[in-house]
């Protein structure tokens, strides 16, 4: 089968993961996309020192990306509203599939985008915009398609979940712990977007659309952060049988779905009081299925990096098939992945 051939914009944390991880896994990869996954260009202003681009052309002109004739799958990992529109709307005019991790993008110009896409017939992956390396866009659009979804809440930003986790369990102040999520790379180049609840009232605007199959309304979710929060306040909480934790929180009721994102008492003995540091978990209730779980890393490097390849490799299964080749997603399941011998009981 052709291969699908990918261009990366931006080589950050994202962007340095999504490179790693198609090369290290590139056989697992090709096997469950039924294809091979070349990178055949990069934008990127500077070199990421955790990543090696080996002969890969680098350019420092995004729009070149989305102008490659070559470039089947446009990979947005810049960040930020104004040039990554700019980009994936001409990606998308020149009849190139997206996919981004932009989840301010998405929030706040998705509609836009979406509908150029469906005028253009390409596909806009966004997994990995919310809530990094848990496939909770997936769960909602695919594993819950069955249902009428009632509400859904969740942790959804892990700067901010970290922060409370460091707080209580170490003591540490607010800014000490903000400037280490910085360092590990999991806040946003901008972190009031993080402190202040934004990057979580973005992420909670894009479940509510896919939840409830609503517009994308970033603005009208209720949006408080987490700065006005003390240690104090962490440790009464606790001595109350409750944790702190900063939801997001979407709910559909008589009058309207509501959206709402701020700091939350959760008695202790409940899942998502449970759910420290860095990691995300997100509740979603539907008529037939009741509530279910997902939990996992919600930000950093190759989390995140997951959630990107796993929407490249969803595009490698939809792009057409010459004649007498299999459908690659029914070729995965009749194919064995690997090698490995099942040990004996
Ligand atoms: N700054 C975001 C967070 C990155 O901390 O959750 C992942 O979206």
């Amino acid at each position: 089968m052709k291969p699908v051939k990918v261009g990366i914009c931006g080589l950050g944390t994202v962007g340095g993961g999504t490179f790693n991880v198609l090369k290290r896994n590139a056989e697992e990869i090709t096997r469950r996309a039924g294809r091979t996954i070349e990178v055949v260009q990069v934008a990127a202003r500077s070199n990421n020192p955790l990543c090696d681009t080996g002969d890969v052309p680098v350019t420092d002109d995004v729009f070149a990306v989305a102008d490659n004739p070559d470039v089947d799958v446009v990979v947005e990992l810049i960040g930020g509203y104004t040039v990554a529109r700019e980009l994936v709307l001409r990606a998308i005019e020149n009849g190139k599939h997206v996919i981004t991790a932009n989840k301010a993008l998405i929030a706040v110009y998705g509609n836009e985008i979406f509908a150029k896409a469906q005028e253009k017939g390409v596909m806009v992956g966004f997994e990995a915009a919310v809530a990094g390396g848990v496939p909770i866009i997936k769960a909602i659009r695919e594993g819950l398609a069955a249902n009428r979804i009632n509400w859904l809440a969740g942790i959804i930003n892990g700067t901010g979940n970290f922060i409370l986790t460091e707080m209580r369990e170490k003591g540490r102040t607010f800014e000490d712990v903000l400037k280490e999520a910085q360092e590990r790379g999991y806040a946003e180049a901008d972190p009031t977007f993080d402190v202040e609840g934004i990057d979580a009232a973005h992420k909670l605007t894009i479940l509510a659309s896919l939840a409830f199959g609503i517009p994308l309304q970033f603005e009208k979710a209720y949006t408080e952060g987490i700065t006005q929060l003390t240690t104090e306040d962490v440790n009464y909480a606790e001595a109350l049988g409750y944790r702190i934790k900063h939801l997001g929180v979407a709910r559909k009721t008589e009058q309207g779905i509501e959206l709402r994102v701020h700091p939350t008492l959760v008695p202790v003995e409940q899942l998502l009081a449970n759910v420290n540091g860095v990691m995300n978990a997100v509740m979603v209730n539907g008529d037939a299925v009741g509530s279910t779980l997902y939990y996992g890393a919600g930000a950093g490097m190759e989390p995140t990096a997951s959630a990107v390849v796993a929407d490249i490799i969803d595009v490698a299964r939809t792009l057409e098939t010459e004649p007498g080749e299999r459908v690659p997603a029914l070729a995965f399941q009749a194919n064995a992945l690997s090698d490995y011998p099942v040990l004996p009981i």
